[in-house]
């Protein structure tokens, strides 16, 4: 650990890459757990590399969170992307509207002159609620072109933070810990091997889908998110990990 301690980033990038199978890290100095400003740079980080592989007729995917939220702010003002379309990747989940993937999709498709469809599929429906939805053919356009997505760009939960967060009962979530779950992504909470320990209820991107998708770019940072970006790394590779030092330096201390 005192290698890595010396190492640069480049260094722990490669380290990080090898052992997760990752198809790409960059990482940013600093610690977003400490320090707001390394959230901000992990969004223009993380808009620099959607731009560089960005193809005309892309589908991009996006999901919500206080990370996700600086990606369309760190995005430039652009043209000649009309032809892309940017989607949330689920239906609601819970999360303060500036917060949600609807929110985040509107906003970067706006910075990319892109065009956007959004999902109005309020949370935790019951299952006769939820099946009548998505039979809707206007909601079934934006599930079809969801599943057909180029490109997810995520961020990675702790979660238990994120289960209170998206305002889970109780009892639910003593269940998730029971099950062991440490990290949460598209509302699915992973163990730390990376399997899937619970699933809330919503539409959209199944994580099945991920292998079809030519880049899943998880975008987290902040040295306490290290066990569950590790879990989703588990669970899914190859992916681009854009995160921060604090935790890119923690990911390689784990075993
Ligand atoms: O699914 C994960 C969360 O959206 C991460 O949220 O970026 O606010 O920590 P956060």
């Amino acid at each position: 650990n005192f290698v890595y301690f010396l190492r640069g980033l480049s260094f722990i990038a490669e380290r990080i890459k090898e052992k997760f199978d990752c198809e790409d890290v960059l990482i940013i100095p600093g610690d977003s757990d400490r320090d707001e400003t390394v959230k901000k740079q992990l969004g223009r980080e993380a808009a620099a590399y959607l731009r560089s592989c960005l193809k005309s007729g892309d589908v991009i995917a996006v999901t919500g969170g206080t990370t996700m939220a600086q990606v369309p702010k760190g995005m430039p003002h652009l043209t000649g992307y009309e032809d892309v379309m940017v989607v949330p990747a689920r239906g609601g989940l819970g999360e303060r509207v500036e917060l949600q993937a609807n929110t985040i999709a509107a906003e970067l498709a706006g910075r990319l002159g892109a065009q956007y469809r959004l999902l109005y599929v309020p949370d935790n429906l019951g299952p006769e609620a939820m099946e009548s939805i998505v039979n809707e053919p206007g909601i079934r356009e934006v599930i079809s072109l969801i599943r057909r997505a180029d490109i997810v760009v995520h961020g990675i939960g702790g979660a238990e933070e994120m289960a209170r967060r998206r305002g889970l009962s109780e009892d639910v979530i003593r269940q998730i810990l029971k099950n062991g779950a440490v990290a949460e992504a598209f509302g699915f909470y992973f163990d730390r091997e990376g399997r899937i320990v619970y699933t809330t209820t919503s539409v959209g991107l199944s994580v099945k889908d991920l292998k079809n998708i030519r880049k899943v770019i998880a975008i987290a940072g902040g040295s306490g998110k290290a066990p569950a970006i590790r879990a989703f790394l588990k669970y899914h590779r190859p992916t681009v990990l854009i995160t921060d030092e604090g935790a890119a330096r923690k990911l390689l201390e784990i075993e």
